[in-house]
């Protein structure tokens, strides 16, 4: 396509024309603010052999979506996702390094939550799963579980915020319980990612376990997680959201902005599990005991950290990274739900539409748990893709 200008432009690969059915969806268009949210008609995606389509039913608010927009993940950034200078994504985007996996497939759907129902399975595909309702991995691990590669929905290929998304089959899990689909939505991505760090870090029962951020989506799944496993929780949170985090089962909660070491004394846990990073790092290595453990899959206080090596070599810690998901994490937390072992934060949900809304209330962090977005009800050409 050529401009009045000469100047060759891009196909708009979520252009509708010649679509037999279309679905509204958020494209997010490149690095930017809300601007760069488009709410529009796009093609309905077809699945490939080996792919399910699923109608989306509910999709988590998270930090990575804003993450990605903003051009959080890039070397050029150095503050918390809050303070982002427009110089600092200006040089992201023009490092094409501002995804989490290198650069963003912009134009693209972001969503990194996804329940769904399975409407259509690509050809050859089991059709004994369809009219399930099912979660997705969002974190594959593209190499097999035997590699750390992997890529994520939503921020390597389009994703649920959306009427309708295609997946691999494989990452598809049905789940049977009696969960509303927001409660079901707000789950993959903070439970998996918590998970992770619990099910790495080796958490078990009669540990101490200080969580840090812990009234956030994946530090509420935290806490949960390693009472489910019977460790001593101390959690950190905003002096207001004290009381609620407790609710979820913290034996001792301290206020952020509390000087911990000062709080529960050097060498006083074993395990560190901490998203928030930040000013507060080298506290998080103090109170560990000799041995201990500190996980992190995020840095929402600021990514650059001071570390006092003798802190970590004196006291043999051990530090674990964490992105990609290993292989019974995702399963287990099936099983959890099913067993009635964690339960669902939803602080609010949005209609799909209302997603700048939603992720303006996300950034100012006044809730407990997660925001859900529900995409709109399915028009007549629609359903005849479900019932054709
Ligand atoms: N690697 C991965 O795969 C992965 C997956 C999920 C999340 N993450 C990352 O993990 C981090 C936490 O995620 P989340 O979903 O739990 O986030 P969230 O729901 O936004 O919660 C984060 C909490 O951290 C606390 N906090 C402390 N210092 C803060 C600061 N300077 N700015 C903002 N919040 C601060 C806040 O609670 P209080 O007000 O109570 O202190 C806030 O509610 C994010 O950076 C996210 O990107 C990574």
């Amino acid at each position: 396509m050529v401009n009045e200008n000469g100047t060759t432009l891009k196909k708009d690969r979520f252009d509708i024309q010649g679509s037999k059915t279309t679905m509204k969806a958020v494209v997010t268009n490149g690095n930017g603010g809300y601007e760069q949210l488009a709410y529009r008609d796009v093609p309905v995606p077809e699945s490939a052999p080996g792919e399910v389509l699923l109608q989306v039913l509910a999709a988590g608010v998270n930090n990575t979506e804003i993450n990605t927009r903003l051009g959080w993940y890039s070397s050029a950034v150095t503050t918390g996702t809050k303070a982002v200078t427009t110089a600092e994504k200006e040089k992201a985007k023009a490092q094409a390094d501002g995804g989490w996996n290198e650069a963003t497939p912009f134009p693209f759907i972001q969503g990194t939550d996804c329940c769904g129902r399975v409407v259509a399975v690509g050809p050859g595909g089991d059709e004994s799963t369809l009219g399930l309702r099912v979660l997705v991995r969002p974190c594959i691990r593209s190499a097999g579980f035997e590699s750390m590669e992997n890529i994520w929905m939503a921020s390597d290929f389009d994703g649920a915020f959306a009427q309708f998304v295609k997946i691999d089959a494989r990452e598809v899990f049905p789940v049977d319980c009696d969960w509303s689909d927001a409660e079901l939505g707000s789950i993959p991505c903070a439970y998996g990612t918590a998970e992770t760090m619990v099910h790495r870090a080796k958490v078990s029962k009669g540990e101490h376990v200080l969580v840090a951020g812990a009234s956030g989506g994946v530090g509420s799944a935290v806490v949960q997680l390693a009472k489910r496993r019977e460790a001593i929780v101390t959690a950190i949170a905003g002096k207001e959201k004290m009381a609620q985090v407790r609710s979820i089962g913290a034996d001792r909660v301290v206020a952020r902005g509390d000087d911990i070491v000062a709080a529960l004394g050097e060498k006083a846990v074993d395990v560190v599990i901490d998203n928030v990073a930040g000013p507060a790092f080298g506290g998080m290595l103090k109170v560990l005991k000799r041995g201990g453990r500190y996980a992190s899959s995020g840095a929402i206080a600021g990514p650059l950290v001071s570390l006092d090596m003798r802190d970590f070599y004196l006291k043999d810690l051990t530090l674990i990274g964490c992105t990609a998901w290993d292989e019974p994490v995702f399963p287990n937390l099936i099983s959890y739900i099913e067993n009635g072992e964690i339960r669902p934060l939803v602080a609010k949900t949005f209609p799909l539409e209302q997603i700048v809304e939603a992720q303006r209330e996300f950034t100012k962090k006044k809730h407990v748990g997660k925001f859900v977005l529900i995409p709109p009800p399915l028009n007549e050409s629609q359903l005849s893709i479900i019932s054709s």
